[in-house]
């Protein structure tokens, strides 16, 4: 068979080199980027109006020749602006809202801190790739749950309240007169924290099956002067007590767990007849033509090198992180819950859905 000549469109193969070079700059820079989070070189900057590289140094007390380079590559990418003719750097107030603001609703510092300690699970992942086999928890650096905790933290501090639980009146009602809810897959706590300050009559629980998030939960909750009312335990949510809680919550927790559908039958049977269950998940399809967007990039990644691996470990469902509406539907129909709602909150990052038995 004669050999097809092969038309090349030149076009597409520059401005295809053109994202590339922008993605491994990307990647490379999530090195720095993650040092500027960790050294507190973006709080620093945040608060300092246009500095010179000598005073960033003096601020921080890091060396001046690593901190001109990591500066070059922050105005490279965008994140900084630099005067020539001051040799002055500095960042916007919006730009401080993502990258230095721990406060801030939009604060990004989480994520930032998840990129070196998941990305070092590259050379164990190769093996994963050749043998289907999962990585526990255990495998991975104690920071990656740290950032899990930074990551969410914004939700639970701006939106949870404020937002997602006025969603469900009947919940808020119950909850301000007085209930009983656990948050299942609670890891550091925050969200049940959250919702322990907001209503005081309440009591809460907060289960998790790893122990070393439960511990900083219970820290967490110390810090927040609400340990009296939110005790944390670590428990294997796939068998909970029958009929006891009039809320439950899990914040991203199904799609990561070894048996989605055990667990929220565990969490069905756990209600009362009359309780509500809050399941949040990632705002993502299960169709990959439908994630060509920077999340379902994001999350595709975060997906394999966490989500779906360490429910695998356990040989596990594996479901990974962009499981959809579709997926949530199919499981707690499997599960037996006989209502399903998703809810009216518009969230970049998450997809609301209500459940009663
Ligand atoms: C992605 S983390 C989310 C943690 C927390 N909800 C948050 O938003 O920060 C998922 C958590 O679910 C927990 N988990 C998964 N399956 C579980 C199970 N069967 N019982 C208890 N915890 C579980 C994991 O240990 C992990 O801490």
């Amino acid at each position: 068979m004669a050999e097809e000549q092969k038309t090349v469109d030149w076009n597409k193969v520059k401005a295809f080199a053109g994202v590339m070079t922008n993605d491994l700059g990307a990647a490379m820079q999530g090195a720095l980027t993650y040092i500027g989070d960790r050294l507190g070189i973006f709080k620093a900057l945040a608060g300092a109006g246009a500095v010179t590289v000598a005073e960033l140094a003096q601020r921080t007390g890091l060396n001046d020749r690593y901190l001109r380079e990591w500066l070059g590559a922050m105005t490279a990418a965008k994140y900084i602006e630099y005067d020539p003719a001051t040799m002055r750097y500095a960042m916007s107030p919006e730009h401080a809202m993502i990258l230095a603001e721990e406060d801030s609703q939009f604060f990004m510092g989480g994520f930032m801190q998840m990129i070196v300690p998941e990305v070092s699970m590259a050379p164990k992942l190769m093996e994963s790739f050749r043998t289907g086999k999962g990585l526990p928890q255990s495998e991975y650096p104690p920071e990656v749950f740290e950032a899990i905790e930074r990551g969410s933290a914004p939700i639970y501090r701006h939106q949870l309240v404020r937002k997602w639980i006025p969603a469900m009146p009947a919940v808020e009602a119950r909850l301000k007169e007085g209930a009983l809810a656990l948050d299942v897959g609670c890891g550091s706590g925050r969200g049940v924290i959250a919702l322990a300050t907001a209503f005081p009559k309440s009591r809460f629980h907060g289960y998790d099956a790893h122990q070393g998030s439960v511990e900083r939960a219970r820290a967490n909750a110390r810090a927040a002067g609400v340990a009296e009312r939110v005790e944390f335990d670590v428990v294997d949510c796939t068998k909970l007590p029958a009929e006891k809680f009039d809320f439950i919550s899990c914040f991203d927790v199904i799609h990561d767990s070894v048996d989605p559908v055990g667990l929220l039958k565990s969490i069905r049977g756990a209600l009362k007849p009359d309780g509500a269950f809050l399941m949040v998940e990632m705002n993502v399809s299960a169709r990959p033509e439908e994630n060509i967007n920077p999340i379902g990039r994001m999350m595709y990644a975060a997906s394999t090198l966490y989500c779906m691996t360490v429910s695998l470990a356990h040989g596990g469902a594996g479901i990974g992180a962009l499981m959809g509406e579709e997926k949530a539907r199919e499981l707690a129909a499997e599960a037996g819950f006989g209502r399903f709602v998703r809810l009216p909150v518009k969230d970049a990052f998450s997809a609301l859905y209500e459940l009663r038995r």
